[in-house]
């Protein structure tokens, strides 16, 4: 992206949720923990940072340099309540828009969250929804990436992991604008491989692996101010691909301090994609 341009563009300064560096491999339990038993190992710090509307730029963002994209993506789905609509009409009308944006041969969505926030909620509390993610992190890692082919895939996996395969979340607000917890991202470009923590995530019946994120004054982030229900955005979480193209897009929500006091609580929904290229 040119730097030029960036400094123009209208930012809001805000903090995220960094990762303080620790000896050992930090781990997060991802299921309510056990009372009195503390849901990470991982110890996170604020840093003050400039977010940047992407929107004057979004035209020029590639999922090859910044590894995401802000598109114009109307759905033809009302009731996100409906798990079975998503399933179906949602899940097909994302693979159209990821062959159509990226070449893939085949894209397989395995995966969606739907989160609202609440006040005062955390994540993973049994009986609330899902909540937005106050840390940078990524969702897969060199490890876990090819993992998932593995888990999801079995026979076919061999043979799809000798050719490019890349993991892209597809994010939408399903109430919208969204003004409330917006979700900010950095440029792929601007993170480097050295920020990227391995951290063990560990589910009731496996254990994953995402990357938390040093603090680097290099980052480079952004948001889509009052994004709307007919907008996503692509983050690609992993590349099987090691050339200086994208792999790793850290991301977090954050707290915007030009927020109006009576907006809306954010909804949203996410889809993690494996995308398969010939
Ligand atoms: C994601 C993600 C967090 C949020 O889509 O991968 O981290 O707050 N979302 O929406
Ligand atoms: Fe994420």
């Amino acid at each position: 992206m040119n730097t030029a341009a960036l400094e123009h563009l209208p930012r809001v300064s805000a903090s995220v949720q960094y990762l303080v560096p620790m000896a050992e491999k930090p781990r997060s339990l991802e299921y309510e923990p056990p009372p009195g038993v503390s849901n990470t190992t991982a110890v996170y710090r604020a840093h003050s940072v400039d977010i940047r509307d992407v929107r004057p730029v979004a035209a020029g963002l590639s999922l090859e340099h910044e590894g995401f994209q802000l598109l114009d993506s109307p759905t033809s789905v009302t009731d996100f309540a409906d798990e079975e609509t998503i399933r179906t009409q949602y899940y097909a009308e994302a693979i159209c828009l990821l062959k159509q944006q990226t070449g893939a041969s085949r894209v397989v969505v395995f995966d969606h969250t739907i989160r609202r926030r609440l006040q005062g909620v955390v994540d993973r509390v049994a009986g609330a929804p899902r909540q937005p993610v106050p840390r940078v992190h990524n969702d897969y890692t060199v490890k876990s990436g090819p993992q998932r082919v593995r888990d999801l895939l079995g026979d076919e996996a061999d043979g799809l992991l000798q050719k490019r395969f890349a993991v892209i979340n597809v994010w939408r607000p399903i109430r919208g604008p969204v003004y409330d917890a917006p979700l900010a991202i950095t440029d792929a470009s601007s993170v480097a491989e050295g920020d990227l923590v391995a951290t063990d995530l560990v589910y009731p019946d496996r254990i994953g692996e995402i990357y938390y994120v040093k603090f680097n004054p290099r980052h480079k982030w952004f948001y889509a101010p009052a994004m709307s229900r007919d907008e996503v955005l692509l983050i690609k979480c992993y590349d099987s691909v090691n050339d200086g193209r994208a792999r790793f897009v850290p991301h977090s929500a954050f707290v915007d301090p030009t927020t109006p006091v009576d907006a809306p609580r954010r909804e949203s929904i996410e889809l993690r994609t494996l995308v398969f290229f010939d």
